[in-house]
C-alpha cells in the first residue's frame, strides 16, 4: 500500500499588479490557480501606481484566497504549508500577500515559505514540462530581469550573465509608453509588430569588450527615442509599426545571441525560457529555430503560466519544502530581491 501523504501548499503571489492564490499538490500537480488582475486600474497611467495597487491586492487578497482553496476542494485544515513571494516586487504589494501568508501560517500552525518571484517564473517551467531533463539553461526576461542561469539540477543554479541596466521587458515597457502605445508594453509592441518591417530600422546592440553573457538594453531605448526625434525634426513620417518590429528585432537579436553562445559553452540537455517577454511568440519561434540546429529542445510555460500568478509560487515553494527551506515569521519582505 502507498501511504506517501500528498502535500498541499496555498500559495500566494501579489508582487505587482496581480493579486493571486493558488493550492498545489506535490508541486506540479495545480489544483487551482486564481488570478486577479490590475491592468485596467494601472492602464491609464501608463505603468503600475505602487500606492494603488497595495490598496487593490488589500481589497482582493481574501476572496482569491477563499476562491483558489474552493476550486481546489481543499480545506484550509488540510494544508501542509503556505507559501508566498517575498520579493522581488513592489514593497506595499508584497507586504499583502506575505501578511496574509503569516497570518495563515500561525493559525493553521504549518510552516511559512517565502519564494523568490523569479524563482517562481522558472519553476513555471516544470508545471507545463514534468518530463523536462537537467542540466538546463534557463533565459528569465520579465519586466524587473533579464538573466542567464544554469542548473545542474532543481536544486541547485549557476548565473551565466545578467543585464547591467534596463531589463528586457521593462525595455518594451519605456518604448510602448515613449511611443504612446499602452501598457504592459510587450504585448501591444508584439501585436503592432506584426504589420511592420523588422528590417527598416538598424538600431545599434549593446556590445561588450569582455567574453560576457550579460545584457544591456538602455542604449537600445535612447537610440529608438533618438531615431524618433531625429524623424521629427527633419519632418519625415514616423512609423510605429517599423520602429516597434525593428525595436523588438534587436531585443531578440541580443537575448538569442547570448543563450546560443552559452549553450556552445554548457553541456545542457534543454532550454528552458521564463518571465513575461517569454510570451512573445516571434521570439520563441526565433529561438527554437537557432537551438533546433544544436537539437536542443526549447521549453517555455504555457501562456498562463508565462504572466505572474501563485501556480509557480506553489511549484517552487514545494522544493523548498522538501529541502525544508523555511521561513520565520518575521520574515520582511525584500523589493531588491536577487537570484
Ligand atoms: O513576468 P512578468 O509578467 O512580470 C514581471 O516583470 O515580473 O513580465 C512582465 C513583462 C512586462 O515588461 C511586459 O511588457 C513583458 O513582460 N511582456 C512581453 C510580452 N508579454 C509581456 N514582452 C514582449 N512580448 C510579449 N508578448
Ligand atoms: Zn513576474
Amino acid at each position: 500500500m502507498n501511504c506517501k501523504k500528498d502535500i498541499f501548499i496555498l500559495a500566494l503571489e501579489t508582487s505587482c499588479d496581480e493579486t493571486a492564490a493558488a493550492v498545489t499538490r506535490n508541486g506540479l500537480d495545480i489544483l487551482s490557480s486564481v488570478v486577479s488582475s490590475q491592468i485596467d486600474l494601472h492602464e491609464k497611467f501608463g505603468g503600475v501606481v505602487p500606492e494603488l495597487a497595495s490598496r487593490k491586492h488589500l481589497e482582493f487578497i481574501n476572496p482569491v484566497i477563499e476562491e483558489s482553496l474552493a476550486q481546489a476542494g481543499v480545506h484550509k485544515e488540510e494544508l501542509d504549508a503556505v507559501a508566498a513571494t517575498c520579493g522581488p516586487g513592489l514593497v506595499g504589494s508584497l507586504l499583502v500577500g506575505l501578511s496574509a501568508a503569516k497570518t495563515l501560517s500561525f493559525l493553521l500552525d504549518v510552516p511559512l515559505i517565502g519564494v523568490n518571484h523569479i524563482l517562481g517564473h522558472i519553476y513555471a517551467n516544470f508545471i507545463s514540462h514534468p518530463e523536462l531533463q537537467t542540466p538546463v539553461l534557463c533565459l528569465t526576461v520579465s519586466g524587473g530581469h533579464t538573466d542567464l542561469l544554469y542548473f545542474e539540477d532543481l536544486k541547485g543554479y549557476e548565473i551565466l550573465g545578467r543585464t547591467r541596466d534596463d531589463a528586457a521587458g521593462e525595455a518594451f515597457d519605456k518604448i510602448a509608453r515613449f511611443l504612446e502605445l499602452g501598457y504592459p508594453g510587450g504585448p501591444v509592441i508584439e501585436k503592432l509588430a506584426r504589420e511592420g518591417d523588422s528590417g527598416a530600422v538598424d538600431f545599434p546592440r549593446a556590445e561588450f569588450k569582455d567574453d560576457t553573457l550579460d545584457f544591456s538594453f538602455s542604449g537600445l531605448k535612447t537610440a529608438v527615442i533618438n531615431y524618433v526625434h531625429n524623424q521629427r525634426q527633419k519632418d519625415e513620417k514616423i512609423n510605429k509599426a517599423d520602429i516597434a518590429a525593428s525595436f523588438q528585432k534587436t531585443v531578440f537579436d541580443m537575448l538569442i545571441k547570448n543563450v546560443i553562445k552559452a549553450a556552445n559553452k554548457m553541456e545542457v540537455k534543454s532550454v528552458v525560457l521564463a518571465g513575461g517577454v517569454a510570451a512573445n511568440e516571434k521570439f520563441r519561434c526565433r529561438l527554437e529555430n537557432e537551438l533546433t540546429s544544436k537539437k536542443l529542445p526549447l521549453f517555455y510555460p504555457e501562456r498562463k503560466y508565462c504572466t505572474d500568478n501563485a501556480a509557480m509560487i506553489g511549484a517552487a515553494g514545494y522544493y523548498q519544502f522538501l529541502n525544508r527551506d523555511f521561513a520565520a515569521l518575521d520574515l520582511n519582505p525584500e523589493p531588491g530581491l536577487r537570484l
